[in-house]
This record gives structure tokens, sequence and C-alpha cells, in this order.
């Protein structure tokens, strides 16, 4: 928990958003879903996923299937640094998740359509579970890690997709302040998330793009650079989390 910011350090900070990063992430609105922002100061960081059923209604039938990403997808390739995801519902409680970069020469596959996902570039077909089925391609696609709660919540880690929070006490005026600091995406959106405890749900709040600016911003557009937020600090205590919007693409 955060204390008295003048003597907040930063290895208490890394733990505070290892703790932030670790918790249940279900804060997805309407027709999105949040991947946490990394949390680690040692190694390349995992990107942990946490994604509504009952925000994508094609997951709520068997042979559904939808495409996420950070970023958009054109002429057959990501517009950033990240592939999409591809989630299949094979039945009620089986789901696959598959890393949507094609193993024949990297295009970005589509989602599970018809009996298949199909390669746009050399039409390769992938099954449900991203096994090869016709098509150039050699090897199925990448399968990823997932797991559903028997409910609504699946939940994935990605390795080497997350990214580093970094977060220093600033003052402003008379206020005092957070300052946050992460590598952006660009193409991604990225919201800053805060609970007093962890019992209570995440919530979006507002932050500011100067140390002096009002804090009236509640998302902040990757550009591929570090980017610095900063939040004023309403509570004596809390978690931070910085999360990158995950959409259909
Ligand atoms: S890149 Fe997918 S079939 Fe060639």
């Amino acid at each position: 928990m955060m204390n008295d910011t003048s003597v907040v350090t930063r290895r208490e900070f890394v733990r505070l958003f290892t703790v932030a990063a670790t918790a249940s992430m279900v804060g997805s609105r309407m027709s999105y879903s949040t991947m946490l922002a990394q949390i680690s100061n040692s190694g390349l960081p995992s990107g942990f996923f946490h994604i509504r059923i009952s925000d994508f209604p094609a997951l709520q039938k068997n042979s559904g299937s939808v495409r996420l990403g950070i970023n958009r997808v054109a002429s057959n390739q990501p517009t950033g640094g990240n592939y999409p995801i591809i989630i299949n519902r094979e039945s009620a409680m089986v789901f696959h998740a598959l890393d949507s970069e094609c193993t024949h020469a990297s295009c970005v596959v589509g989602a599970f359509v018809a009996g298949a996902s199909v390669c746009p570039c050399h039409a390769s077909r992938f099954g449900i579970d991203g096994r090869r089925l016709a098509g150039p391609a050699a090897l199925p696609l990448k399968k990823l890690p997932i797991t559903f709660d028997g409910a609504d919540l699946l939940s994935l880690e990605i390795p080497n997709l997350g990214f580093t929070v970094t977060g220093s006490p600033v003052v402003s005026g008379a206020k005092s302040r957070l300052m946050l600091s992460f590598p952006s995406t660009l193409g991604a959106e990225h919201e800053l998330m805060f609970r007093e405890n962890l019992n209570l749900p995440w919530g979006s709040i507002r932050f500011a793009t100067t140390l002096e600016g009002t804090a009236d911003k509640t998302f902040i557009a990757g550009n591929d650079r570090v980017l610095k937020i900063y939040a004023d600090r309403s509570a004596e205590s809390g978690f931070y989390a910085v999360t990158v919007k995950v959409k259909p693409v």
C-alpha cells in the first residue's frame, strides 16, 4: 500500500505495481478488454489479459471467434509492433488462444469463420485449435495458454507483451502528484486505473500529461515513445495500474 509519498522508494513502487498486475483486472468496457500494464523491473514482462465473454457476443456460442489487438491491421500486417490474438470457443468449456501471425510468411490470419481461420496472403487455413488444415504454411498457429473461470472470465498471460511502469512522487504547486512513466505502442490507447484496496474493483481515473496541467484526460494515445502522465493523489493509499486497450481488429 502506498503511504507517505516522500518515503516511497522506487523498489516499493515496483512492488506496488506487481501487486496490481497480479490482481484480477475485470474493469473492461463494452466491446473492449484491457491488458494490465506490466509490472516488473527485470527481464521482459508478460502482458496479462482479462477478457469478459459477456463483452463479446461471438464468444457466447460454440465455434465463435474474435480477433483482438492493441493496434490495427492494414495490408495484412499489424500497424504497430503487436500481432492480434485470436480467441476461439470450441465448446462450452474449451477455449483456444492463438497468435495470429501466419507461420508461412507472417501475414495476419483472420478470425475463425466457417470452419477455418484463413490467411489472406496465400490462403493457408487453420483449425479452431490452430492446427494447419491446408495451404503453404507448414506449422500450426502458435497456441497461448488460456484459462476460463467457468462463468465469464478468460485469462491469458502473454510473455514479452507487457511493459514496465515506473512511478515517482512529484509536487505541482500545492498538489501532491504521482508521475507514471511507461513505454507506449503506436496505435495503442492507455488508461490509468486506481483502487484504494485489493477488495475494491479497479476504476478509471483522470490524469494530466504535464506536471502543471489539469488532470482531465482519461486516455492517452501511444506513439512508440516513453509517455509520462500525472495523477492527483486523492487517497492516502491505493494501487495504480496502467492498462492498454485491446479491441476487436
Ligand atoms: S503468409 Fe500466410 S499463407 Fe503465406
